[in-house]
């Protein structure tokens, strides 16, 4: 057995966001992740946001047991559609909640960390994000949630995974809105970034003190054959679009060029106005990333289906047969999680004087009923220690992360997977009682003694 020892002051949590947890629907307006559920299809077991996980009535309950847990940081998200009403004016009750739930954590000594946008966007506003009002809706909306929270929220993040807000839903089809328009994808992936370069500013001026970041998701990308001409201009093309669009005109001050050239035809004319490039690079203090898996890709035939990658249509996934999967199917890469921290430190947030954050990291497994006894999620424990591995490894090759969050505390809706994935260190019965699996011990404890135990390789 060897030991590893994360830095003194390394702080440990977990993460969730508002929709696939909180439920009470009926208090709140429309989202279009409510209009995406209803669509027939759309989400593989047919279910929805209505009652989730009832954490909206249940949170004390959550809280309690994060602290039974020694949880440091917990990063929530603001539904903005409880928050503000129809004409932009604040939702008194709906804010009411996240003071409720602010207060209860910082009376359990737990850090919270709050994320502005995951994902439920007010079904009102006319466009979604193809819409540049939004963003400046966005911006308004912040501020009112800053007006009420900012004295006890000291961490906030704009956006959580811009490219599955954009290219995923708008291009891909796969999340809500449900389109499949390359333009669309483009156009809402400026509005995004517009939209927290407007909220960084007032934030900011509003609150000079605060930690401000936004979250990205990465899913690197390898060629399947590094020799090979074509597989690298693919592997090009998908990290242009996943990647790159969100931290090079974030950390950098500019769009790639190869990336708005290979939209051709798709990228909308006047799209990016003057001025908007500075308001998305202004600085900020933390980079969220959330990591999950990596990929290997060829080039091969365009796609006739819409796929979330509209500049790279040939773009295929390789398989890795000999790696094993999470219950999405996904391979699981630890090593490119560090390689992933490394780069980023040395390409965009180091210089910057940058500090990372991971915001999410788990694993989904198939676990039994909680119903048919205590679960022991030993495949979700290797999961997670792993990647810490890799994250212990990025901190001594120089990256400076001073935050993990494990996705998720609690089994939710996995979006359009319904809730027939699970993520969470704790399971929920039919009843919707809390029962904490193995993870969750063995979370805890790592927390208690900032020290990851590694088995001997047999
Ligand atoms: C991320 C999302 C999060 C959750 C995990 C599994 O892309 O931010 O809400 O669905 O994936």
């Amino acid at each position: 057995m060897s030991l590893l020892h994360f830095p003194a002051g390394f702080r440990w949590g977990t993460a969730t966001s508002s929709f696939q947890i909180e439920g009470a629907a009926e208090l709140r307006g429309d989202s279009i992740w409510d209009e995406f559920c209803r669509a027939p299809g759309a989400i593989a077991d047919g279910s929805d946001g209505r009652v989730a996980v009832d954490h909206y009535h249940r949170y004390p309950q959550d809280v309690e047991l994060m602290a039974s847990l020694g949880i440091d940081t917990y990063r929530f998200s603001v539904s903005w559609p409880r928050v503000s009403d129809p004409d932009g004016s604040v939702n008194a009750a709906g804010l009411g909640f996240y003071d409720a739930l602010v207060d209860a954590l910082c009376a359990a000594g737990i850090r919270p960390w709050l994320t502005l946008y995951h994902w439920d966007l007010p079904a009102w506003l006319p466009g979604g994000w193809t819409n540049r009002a939004t963003a400046d809706a966005f911006a308004d909306y912040a501020l009112q949630v800053h007006d009420a929270l900012g004295d006890r929220v000291r961490v906030w993040t704009t956006l959580n995974e811009p490219w599955c807000a954009s290219f995923l839903s708008y291009a891909g089809g796969h999340h809500a809105p449900g389109h499949t328009d390359a333009a669309e994808a483009y156009a809402s992936a400026h509005h995004l970034l517009l939209g927290h370069g407007l909220a960084v500013r007032a934030l900011r001026a509003a609150d000079p003190e605060a930690t401000l970041g936004l979250t990205l998701n990465f899913t690197p990308a390898y060629p399947a054959d590094p020799e090979n001409p074509a597989d690298l201009d693919a592997v090009r093309r998908i990290d242009g679009t996943a990647h790159r669009f969100f931290t090079d005109p974030v950390f950098r001050g500019a769009y790639p060029a190869d990336v708005i050239a290979d939209a051709g035809a798709a990228w909308p004319a006047d799209l990016v106005r003057d001025g908007d490039l500075e308001l998305i690079a202004a600085p900020i203090d933390v980079l969220g990333v959330n990591y999950y898996t990596s990929q290997l890709w060829r080039a091969g035939e365009p796609s006739p289906q819409p796929t979330p990658h509209p500049s790279a249509t040939d773009g295929v996934v390789v398989d890795r047969p000999w790696l094993s999967r999470t219950d999405m199917g996904w391979e699981i890469t630890p090593d490119a999680f560090r390689e992933l921290l490394v780069g980023l430190h040395r390409d965009y947030t180091g210089p910057a004087g940058v500090r990372l954050a991971i915001t999410e990291n788990g694993a989904a497994i198939d676990d039994p009923d909680p119903a048919s006894g205590p679960i022991d999620d030993q495949e979700r424990i290797d999961y997670l220690r792993e990647h810490l591995r890799a994250v212990h490894q990025a901190i001594e090759d120089g990256a400076a992360i001073d935050t993990y969050l494990v996705w998720s505390l609690i089994d939710n809706f996995e979006w359009a997977f319904g809730y027939t994935k699970r993520f969470g260190l704790v399971a929920v019965d039919g009843d919707l009682n809390r029962v904490p699996k193995a993870s969750a011990g063995w979370y805890a404890e790592l927390i208690r003694t900032g020290t990851l135990s590694l088995p001997d390789p047999s």
